[in-house]
């Protein structure tokens, strides 16, 4: 290749921690995400255990998925738990008035859903309704979960088949309040935010960690009023923060919110907008952090990116309010683009869920309406490939490339994106490569780590819009990747918009 680069990383400089919780996932009752994504009923044809699809499952185990958050968005705000309850033939329905006007019947709820993540190995991450519900029904819900012995709530969960509470840390105060979620001011909700924190109680050695629903974007003002609603409340007779972690929603959006632009069809420009936009997401998260440095600056009240991804127009056809699209290697590359800001920033970013899990947005899977057939994503790849990152630390990482710098409109993007983690006497090196046209070929100066024994994989495809669909599900899938030897290190060409973990012994 033409172009060169060096990246370095200090393998034996302990950075922070990098919580396997930045890989998170999220789950709504949103298009065929629930219902026909992970949910399809014990009748159906399609292999289940107890109503949730095996495959499906099957694929997401290998993703470790960390946690999975439920049951919104702005299906949490409307959502009673209650009507989620007992035998499915009896609970009630309801209109999903943010997503497609459909009718809910409720038969994936709270049994279901904690079943689903004991399948997934994966911890539960629930978002209490705060713009439609009351403080008691949040606090019932809590109780039903999480509640040993006898009491109204416990007894209630053991008459529907459940005796022993579930585990649960994850507790989300609502959604984005500020729009779908009662489009209440930033002052309204935090004050909501602190007496619905308040009255989710710890029950029994359960320990919640309540996640205060967060800042639209770049709106910092929204994080410094949460931010003001928690400083001192720990102390006097108050022994415990209303809420331990405040959230943030990102999405990239290539184009404009009215005109998304297709998740197949799309231009140069229409690319470098994406990776523009998906670049956005480390000074817009500098900016909230720099909020909460200020009010906290121990860190005790952590940041939640609960929601990010692409957001594309729906495949043509689809109904627009279930937000189906399709995911190519842009998508990749937004994805690994991310995770890499995860990595540096994870001493104050403690959790990071995607948009959304199955046939939603920016998927890991995609399913087949008519088939059932399963599709894992280019992101699937990604989050598997990175997924060494998880409870890794993090090491420095700097990459040396001056010359690899695109010009977009008024802005210099540079083309190459790094991270690196140790954990088990093993270092990972993710590298993405995003330039449009030109391969790369990149040095490995790697200190503190056995060079001797480089081994690592690639995820690349001959156009940036290659997808996976039914009759080619390993169109995009990784493969080995040949590694050289230069003047100045291990070195690993890295073809356009191209995705790769290196594995190395660090003794
Ligand atoms: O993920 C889709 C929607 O995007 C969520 O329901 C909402 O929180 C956000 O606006």
């Amino acid at each position: 290749p033409d172009l060169t680069a060096t990246v370095v990383v200090d393998a034996d400089i302990p950075g922070p921690a990098i919580s396997r919780h930045l890989y998170g996932q999220f789950a709504e009752h949103l298009g065929r995400c629930v219902y026909g994504g992970f949910w399809v009923g014990e009748d159906s044809p399609i292999p289940n255990v107890g109503g949730i699809r095996s495959d499906v499952v099957e694929a997401l185990r290998e993703l470790d998925i960390p946690n999975l958050r439920w049951p919104g968005g702005c299906f949490a705000d409307e959502y009673h738990w209650r009507d989620g309850i007992g035998p499915r033939s009896e609970r009630p329905r309801m209109v999903n008035t943010h997503w497609g006007d459909v009718v809910e019947d409720n038969a994936f709820g709270t049994h279901e859903f904690m079943a689903l993540c004991e399948l997934l190995g994966a911890e539960p991450y629930i978002s209490g309704n705060v713009g439609s519900g009351t403080v008691r029904e949040m606090a019932d819900w809590v109780e039903y979960l999480t509640r040993p012995g006898t009491a109204p709530m416990a007894d209630l969960r053991r008459a529907n088949g459940r005796d022993e509470p579930w585990r649960l840390r994850f507790w989300g105060l609502g959604n984005e309040p500020w729009g779908c979620g009662g489009r209440m001011s930033a002052q309204a909700y935090a004050d909501l935010a602190r007496q619905y924190g308040t009255y989710s109680r710890d029950h029994g050695d359960n320990v919640l960690y309540r996640i205060a629903a967060g800042a639209s974007d770049w709106d910092v003002e929204w994080t410094e009023a949460l931010m003001k609603a928690v400083a001192d409340l720990d102390r006097g007779p108050f022994p415990a923060l209303p809420f331990q972690a405040a959230s943030v929603h990102y999405y990239t959006i290539g184009g404009t919110w009215t005109a998304k632009g297709s998740a197949t069809e799309f231009g140069a420009d229409d690319y470098w907008r994406t990776i523009v936009a998906a670049r956005d997401v480390e000074p817009l998260l500098r900016r909230h952090i720099a909020v909460m440095d200020r009010y906290d600056p121990q860190r005790r009240v952590g940041l939640v990116l609960d929601e990010w991804g692409t957001w594309w127009d729906v495949e043509p056809g689809t109904n627009p309010g279930f937000l189906y699209q399709q995911n190519t290697m842009r998508d990749a590359m937004v994805a690994a683009l991310h995770l890499d800001v995860f990595h540096r920033l994870a001493d104050r970013l403690v959790m990071a869920n995607i948009a959304q899990t199955v046939n939603v947005l920016q998927a890991m899977i995609l399913t087949d309406e008519e088939t059932g057939a399963l599709v894992r994503t280019p992101t699937y790849h990604v989050f598997e490939m990175n997924k060494v990152h998880q409870d890794a630390t993090a090491v420095p990482t700097y990459v040396k490339a001056p010359d690899l710098v695109r010009e977009v409109g008024d802005r210099q993007v540079p083309t190459l994106s790094a991270s690196a983690s140790v954990r088990d006497g093993r270092c990972h090196v993710s590298l993405t490569n995003t330039d449009l046209e030109q391969a790369v070929e990149v040095t490995l100066d790697l200190r503190g780590a056995d060079v001797s024994a480089v081994r690592g994989r690639l995820l690349s495809a001959p156009g940036v819009a290659a997808a996976n669909t039914p009759a080619e599900p390993d169109a995009v899938a990784p493969r080995e990747v040949a590694l050289g030897a230069g003047p100045g290190g291990v070195t690993v060409v890295l073809p356009p918009h191209s995705f790769a973990v290196l594995e190395v012994d660090v003794p």
